[in-house]
């Protein structure tokens, strides 16, 4: 494990462990396997070992949702609910509400003078998004705009590392070009030094890098699509255990009899591998060795392990969640809300000034009431 390379002198919360953040933007509820595998799993795990800093973003969610403050209002408590039933540990990292961390927006501005406007449209994450959501050409101004707050909501913080699915790798490029063109043009930072040396150099922005997690993408129930909400193929985090069973033996894989050697790659051995595996990897490979060759097992058995071992991950997740759901429960999620947005601007205000003073805009610290 290596330490950050000092890139914040007054580094006094976090131990001098390396920085991470990474966010989620309210537009939906209702988190299920998919996720899990994808970022939340991993963030635990980074929880431990690095500074974390888990980002809401709420103002994001008025890109698309502008005309439902409420909806985007609940998502945001949901979500934070939602990350306390997994684990996640406000005491081990801080929780960012975005709208309440005005260094963001100020850094957005600024940082929007760096990116030439055409290369935010050809932005392949943007552009994804106005077609899956049937954008159109009728997305606002501060749509394509949220792809250089995101560049804000990252370098606020510094971290080294971002962790996110590879959706998302387009905006972490050009998270790393606005780094490097703002320690190039104001902090004298050489073209010709790397990346990685940027901190060292004098640069105020560490030049992060995305941290893709385990598994990128899981299958739904269907075994074809990306497992998705929408698509009706989702386990749900809190579905009840008997849900969880009924929804795993729906699953269909051709395969005809237990003596049959099964396909490796199906949907029931990407789930052995990512449910079992997590846990108990020489069992997954049991499973996988004698279900590949046909070794007496059938698919009947195999959803029945798994049946076990996601209730196993869940069931605390269930308790948790529902402890939440009670006005204690709602009360906790605002003073853990309120928390975070006091550490994070801690951060993000130090940040600020030294982009300011960089910028020739520093004119004496200003400190922020609480
Ligand atoms: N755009 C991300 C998503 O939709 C959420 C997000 C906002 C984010 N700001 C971030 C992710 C900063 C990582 C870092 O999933």
């Amino acid at each position: 494990m290596t330490t950050s390379p000092s890139s914040s002198p007054s580094d006094s919360s976090s131990a001098n462990r390396p920085r991470i953040l990474t966010g989620d933007t309210p537009t939906s509820t209702g988190l299920h396997l998919g996720h899990y595998v994808g970022s939340l799993e991993n963030r635990l795990k980074l929880q431990e070992q690095y500074d974390s800093y888990f980002l809401i973003a709420n103002v994001h969610a008025f890109t698309t949702l502008a005309d439902k403050p409420a909806e985007i209002r609940a998502n945001t408590i949901g979500i934070v609910k939602d990350w306390l039933a997994v684990g996640l540990d406000p005491t081990k990292s801080t929780f960012v509400l975005q709208s309440e961390v005005p260094a963001i927006a100020e850094l957005t501005f600024f940082f929007a003078m760096l990116i030439p406007f055409n290369k935010v449209m050809r932005n392949p994450t943007l552009k994804t998004e106005i077609e899956t959501k049937g954008l159109g050409d009728s997305y606002p101004f501060g749509f394509p705009m949220y792809a250089v707050g995101q560049c804000a909501d990252i370098l606020a913080f510094r971290p080294e590392l971002v962790p996110v699915g590879e959706d998302q790798a387009a905006h972490i490029e050009m998270c790393r070009d606005v780094a490097l063109k703002f320690n190039q043009m104001y902090c004298g930072v050489g073209n010709r030094i790397p990346a990685d040396e940027h901190a060292k150099a004098g640069g105020v922005f560490p030049v992060p890098k995305a941290k893709i997690g385990r598994i990128a993408r899981l299958a739904g129930l269907d075994g074809v699509n990306k497992m998705s909400k929408s698509l009706g193929n989702a386990i749900f985090l809190y579905d009840d255990a008997k849900t969880v069973q009924k929804k795993l033996n729906k699953i269909t894989t051709g395969r005809q009899s237990p003596t049959e050697p099964g396909d490796g790659n199906n949907i029931l051995m990407q789930y052995v591998d990512a449910f079992i595996g997590n846990t108990n990897p020489e069992r997954a490979a049991e499973l996988r060795r004698r279900y590949t060759a046909g070794d007496n097992i059938g698919d009947g058995h195999i959803k029945a392990e798994l049946g076990e071992s996601i209730n196993a991950l869940i069931e605390p997740m269930r308790q948790r969640r529902a402890r939440l759901e009670t006005p204690e429960g709602e009360a906790e999620v605002i003073r853990v809300i309120r928390d975070g947005v006091k550490k994070a601007n801690i951060v993000a205000e130090e940040t600020l000034a030294m982009a300011k003073e960089k910028l020739g805009v520093g004119f004496g610290r200003r400190t922020l009431g609480f």
